[in-house]
């Protein structure tokens, strides 16, 4: 069943890349195969010149301005017993404060700003775990047009609530994120309504990248960015704004994804796009195809992307929530995660993205639980 393998350029290169393809049977195969890592279907080859152009396209200038007064600056706060134990200063991006409580405003804002004012005004469309859901709900309610969003099936029952707090219509879905974002694709082209995809646009990777811009001046002498990855938006758009503003300081980017669900990290050690089982607490990172324009875009711009296990998400939500009472989601631990799995990826001064605090209950209860008990070793650096 699986298509010729796509060669999307390597981890820092920027080599000519091939093509892979698939049928809608072979889509529908992959969504149902949870146990192998595949090749992915679709189209894949991006030329140097497409990633250059691509990278040219990702505004993140125009993102911020687009964005001012609308996400919240978020803070920096210093971490010294993360830096205690990596060796580096480790800085906190606190985007769990932001407006809807991930960054995911950001992007979703900013693509719906830059749409067509008639198309917008058909409704927005988009697929989500929860976050972008909340992102893309509450662009519709400034721009005052209806959303309709389709979510997984057990999906973080705080996050759904929360998108309809926010006036979105909410379908669920069977079949994981992959499975919601072909049902939105098909449900937005059939009314030509707006689909705001949560990870593989422009403009959505350009609105991620203001983080990026952010950690730049909030930093002194920033070297290290370590952030989450799911469809790859978020670790795609910081690496854009900091190729671009880092005046000449080479500031490394490190992506972190769950063990269990690897699709991206594969890819960008294979160099292909490759899919992959997706069974982990950090739902936000749930995706088990990585974006076709942002796996090009880590290709050369990310240093590296590394995996975790599970454990590593609660010890990380247990050491924030014990020092300076963060409450994050697991995926929004994902780099604390990674720090203390590999400290060594702490080389100077090291900004770590809190990316999201949508916690379900039972989470939090399980996370209040384990860091009254103090068992879990990270609270020793609290
Ligand atoms: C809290 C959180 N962190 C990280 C990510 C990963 O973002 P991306 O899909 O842009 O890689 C997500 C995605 O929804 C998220 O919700």
């Amino acid at each position: 069943m699986t298509q010729p393998a796509a060669t999307t350029p390597s981890p820092r290169t920027s080599g000519k890349s091939g093509a892979a393809s698939g049928s809608p049977d072979e889509q529908a195969d992959d969504a149902a195969d949870r146990t192998t890592t595949r090749t992915a279907t679709g189209p894949d080859d991006l030329s140097p010149a497409e990633v250059a152009a691509l990278i040219r396209a990702v505004d993140v200038d125009r993102a911020a301005a687009t964005l001012s007064g609308v996400a919240r600056r978020t803070r920096v706060v210093a971490h010294p017993g993360l830096g205690r134990r990596t060796g580096a200063p480790v800085w906190l991006k606190c985007e769990d404060e932001q407006h809807t409580r991930s960054f995911k405003l950001r992007g979703a804002y900013n693509r719906v700003a830059q749409a067509d004012p008639a198309r917008r005004a058909r409704g927005l469309v988009a697929a989500s775990a929860g976050n972008h859901a909340q992102g893309v709900a509450y662009a519709a309610a400034q721009f005052g047009v209806d959303s309709t969003i389709f979510v997984p099936t057990g999906a973080n029952s705080v996050k759904v609530a929360r998108t309809r707090r926010w006036g979105a219509r909410v379908e669920h879905v069977d079949g994981g994120v992959d499975a919601a974002l072909a049902a939105a694709e098909a449900f937005a082209a059939q009314g030509d309504r707006l689909m705001v995809h949560p990870f593989d646009d422009a403009a959505v990777i350009a609105g991620q990248g203001t983080v990026g811009l952010e950690l730049i001046e909030q930093v002194p002498g920033l070297r290290t960015v370590v952030v989450g990855v799911g469809g790859g938006g978020l670790a795609a758009g910081i690496a854009a704004a900091l190729a671009g503003h880092a005046h000449g300081a080479q500031v490394r980017v490190v992506g972190v994804q769950a063990e269990n669900a690897s699709a991206f990290a594969d890819s960008f050690h294979a160099g292909r796009r490759l899919c992959a089982p997706a069974d982990t607490i950090a739902d936000g990172m749930a995706v088990r195809t990585p974006g076709r324009l942002t796996l090009a875009l880590a290709a050369s711009l990310l240093d590296d992307v590394v995996t975790v296990d599970e454990d590593a998400f609660w010890e990380a939500m247990v050491l924030l929530r014990a020092t300076g009472g963060h409450l994050v989601e697991p995926a929004g631990a994902a780099g604390v995660a990674a720090l203390l799995r590999h400290p060594g990826l702490a080389q100077g001064p090291t900004a770590v993205v809190l990316s999201g605090g949508n916690i379900d209950l039972a989470t939090a209860e399980r996370v209040a639980a384990l860091t009254a008990a103090a068992t879990v070793p990270a609270t020793r650096l609290a």
